[in-house]
């Protein structure tokens, strides 16, 4: 039987600007990003922190976004969800350009106000070009009557802002430090404003910030583990990146939902299932801590101002005053992570676990575990009661024998979690629409429905099945009944 998801549950895929607009033309390039530089340069690949693959080498969707808007019509898509790259549009600095601030004591930024000029001077420094270009591509989207999450900010910062080369060398002397300076948060409240006001018309969801944790962590905290900028292992910078993009999230809500307070707007990030190895008190202890230090504390400082700066477990500042929360919490579920707990009372408790190695595996040993995502999405909304939407949800599986199944065992469990748990979901987006470029992992890992055969994206038996999913709008369960 059919396992029927709500009328207007949104069905999509999920695509980032600096994984799939560069390609062959040469216009498709956007090289003043943080991003970009890191993955070209050759030390960085040298200390292998990068592949070597370049961003270059994508599918180009700025240039053949018709093509693979087609395919989501293809699958009976209502919704799909896009990007704009900070650093296309405002290759040059926009530090001069004056807004009105305000500032707590610390130099935290959680108000601003824009003149009238404002606007007017954001157009002489943006490419004004790359804005068009943006508005033909969401108007060919509006046109096939889809429905436009847009993310603001999907991890490449402009070079004016970061220099994430010299910051790997040594953070004291780089003059750029991105998201360490507080700073960043009002250039980035500069940029929401500029383009809520170029884009708001198209835009369905907003989504400000993709996985500020997945930021912090790994390009603060697992140093060259997961290749990220600007690869460094610091607890204390680690906080206050996530600090400063709590910030950022608060003041690009505020500054949307003042334009305009019907506007949908909401943060995601990345939440893997935490699960304990044992059922014992200590096990479930450090699953907890695990927990609260990879997605907890970003989500309590994001929406309420909750700040935990020793990282001990206990929020310490509190400034709810200041933040305005979001309206929806996005979901990235990939994984289950089974963790140990290291019963070593000599090592300092934010240390005292280890991650074990998958069960079921993916190319990239991520965990398989479709009832994950019942389990976050439940426990989410009982701790912050506020609709979901599955932001990503996908598998790096380059032979595309797992996909399919993949992606039937998680709706059934996603519908389970709306029709039996009555948890608001409001809609799923695959990642990712095609193969794209897998940041530091290059090409490798291959999460698209469509995938790349000589040259040429072809449909597959996944893309095929979750056509099927949205046709029907729903999941066909031969176990299931309706009663
Ligand atoms: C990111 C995507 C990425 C995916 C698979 C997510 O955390 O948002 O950009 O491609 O993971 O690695």
């Amino acid at each position: 039987m059919l396992r029927k998801f709500p009328e207007d549950f949104m069905f999509g895929t999920a695509t980032s600007p600096f994984q799939v607009e560069m390609g062959k033309s040469r216009d498709s390039i956007s090289p003043e990003s943080d991003w970009y530089q890191w993955s070209h340069n050759d030390d960085i690949i040298k200390k292998t922190y990068v592949s070597g693959d370049f961003p270059d080498n994508g599918p180009d969707f700025w240039n053949n976004y018709r093509e693979f808007i087609e395919y989501c019509i293809e699958m009976g898509n209502n919704s799909i969800r896009i990007g704009i790259d900070w650093a296309r549009i405002f290759k040059k600095s926009t530090e001069k350009v004056n807004a009105i601030i305000k500032k707590n004591e610390n130099g935290d930024i959680y108000q601003m106000d824009f003149s009238e000029n404002f606007i007017a001077q954001m157009d002489s420094i943006a490419d004004l070009g790359a804005v068009e270009h943006y508005k033909k591509i969401m108007e060919y989207i509006k046109l096939k009557k889809l429905k436009i999450v847009l993310t603001a900010y999907h991890w490449p910062l402009p070079l004016w802002l970061h220099d994430a080369v010299k910051c790997n060398e040594d953070i004291s002397k780089c003059n750029k430090k991105g998201w360490v300076d507080r700073s960043t948060v009002g250039e980035f409240g500069k940029y929401i404003y500029y383009i809520w006001y170029k884009f708001n018309n198209y835009v369905d969801v907003w989504h400000t910030i993709n996985e500020p944790n997945i930021i912090a962590i790994n390009g603060y905290l697992y140093g060259n583990l997961e290749g990220f900028p600007p690869g460094l292992s610091d607890y204390q910078l680690t906080v206050e990146v996530m600090r400063n993009l709590a910030y950022a999230h608060n003041i690009a809500y505020k500054i949307i939902k003042r334009n305009d307070k019907h506007a949908y707007v909401g943060i995601s990030m990345a939440m893997p299932y935490f699960e304990p190895e044992l059922d014992t008190e200590e096990n479930n202890f450090i699953v907890n801590y695990v927990k609260y230090i990879f997605y907890g504390l970003q989500l309590n400082s994001s929406l309420y101002g909750n700040f935990d700066n020793s990282l001990s477990g206990i929020f310490n500042e509190s400034r709810p005053e200041e933040f305005a929360g979001t309206d929806f919490i996005g979901i990235d579920y990939y994984s289950r992570i089974t963790v140990r707990y290291i019963n070593n009372d000599n090592i300092d408790i934010r240390y005292r676990f280890a991650f074990l190695p998958c069960k079921k595996c993916s190319d990239n040993y991520w965990d398989i575990y479709p009832e994950g995502i019942r389990f976050v999405s439940t426990e989410i909304f009982n701790q912050y009661r506020k609709p979901l939407i599955i932001l990503e949800n996908g598998i790096a599986d380059s032979k595309g024998i797992l996909r399919k199944d993949f992606i039937e065992k998680h709706l059934i469990e996603l519908h389970r979690t709306i029709k039996d748990g009555h948890i608001p979901v409001k809609g799923y987006f695959h990642w990712s629409l095609m193969d794209n470029y897998e940041w530091a992992r290059g090409y490798k890992d291959k999460f698209g429905l469509y995938t790349l055969k000589d040259e040429k994206f072809e449909k597959t038996e996944a893309s095929e099945f979750y056509s099927t999913v949205c046709h029907n709008n729903g999941v066909e369960d031969k176990d299931y009944r309706d009663y």
